[in-house]
């Protein structure tokens, strides 16, 4: 469920023996955890170690791939301070994830910083990160691409605390038969209304059902196959999150880096998600 890799460099050239843990780890549904590598902040930048860099209305900041800052209380230089260091932590994950895995074409996506603390946040069950989930966004959709998260832990004190669930097979098993039927017509409708960027498609109002089926459930919530995983301060870790369940239970001061890719770029295209959900459900979901 995690696979270790005692990687220390943001840049390679990195083993073989590596590469080969990192990719076959990586489609099969563990988290690659590096313990020994750390994005590290300019004394400059730990003034953003503060939830109030935050505008609290958002639950992260994001930062989109054109530079654009959002939902930061922050203005004039700290906020092009902050941007920097976001734009940094692209450019790295970037170049680790070049160097790592063979996978060629890879979308860089938004950039986040979690400057609250996750215990204590109070939202509704659909937004809650908190209750084991796979990544699915309405407004987002992927047609079958797949979503790969780079986070670090960036806090100096204290670890993200996550639970991991069951494989994404077993659980898209138990879910299926009750997920509801599909509404003919609310894609398009979506799409034109601007509420999607681009038509979802039967994958997309798949994954979104089996994300808030599985938070409203709270025996599944409470009673399905979990693990605890503590990532400690100083260390990261990169999974595709629209295949493992995971919930983030405790920590603040987190930075994630999201990139998207075609199934074709992995080597096992047959492991993504969408094949998993076309052989269960015996149809064609692009
Ligand atoms: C999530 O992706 O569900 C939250 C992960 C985190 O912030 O640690
Ligand atoms: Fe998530």
């Amino acid at each position: 469920m995690l696979e270790t890799l005692p990687i220390a460099s943001w840049t390679g050239p990195y083993a073989p023996e590596m590469k080969a843990r990192a990719l076959a780890g990586l489609e099969s549904g563990a988290v690659l955890f590096f313990p020994n590598l750390a994005f590290a902040l300019a004394e400059k930048e730990k003034q953003f170690l503060d939830a109030r860099v935050s505008d609290g209305k958002a639950k992260n900041i994001s930062r989109d791939p054109s530079g654009k800052l959002q939902s930061t209380a922050l203005t004039g230089k700290p906020a092009k301070d902050l941007a920097a260091m976001m734009a940094r932590f692209a450019d790295s994950t970037s170049s680790l994830i070049t160097d790592l895995l063979p996978y060629r074409d890879v979308e860089r996506a938004r950039t986040s910083f979690r400057p609250v603390q996750v215990k204590g946040r109070s939202q509704s069950k659909i937004s809650d990160d908190r209750l084991l989930h796979i990544d699915a966004f309405p407004s987002r959709p992927m047609r079958g691409r797949r979503i790969l998260r780079f986070f670090a832990n960036v806090a100096p004190a204290s670890p993200r605390h996550w639970h991991v669930g069951q494989p994404f097979e077993d659980f898209a098993r138990g879910f299926l038969p009750r997920i509801g039927p599909d509404l003919p017509g609310k894609s398009w409708l979506y799409e034109k209304l601007g509420v999607t960027r681009g038509r979802r498609s039967l994958y997309d109002e798949m994954m979104l059902s089996l994300h808030d089926t599985a938070k409203r459930d709270d025996s599944f919530q409470a009673n399905s196959p979990h693990q605890k995983v503590d990532f400690p301060p100083q260390s990261c870790w990169l999974v595709f999150t629209d295949m493992v369940l995971h919930a983030a239970l405790g920590g603040e001061f987190a930075l994630e880096q999201t990139f998207h890719l075609d199934i074709d770029q992995m080597a096992e295209p047959n492991l993504a998600p969408i094949r998993v959900l076309e052989r269960l459900s015996g149809r064609s979901l692009s």
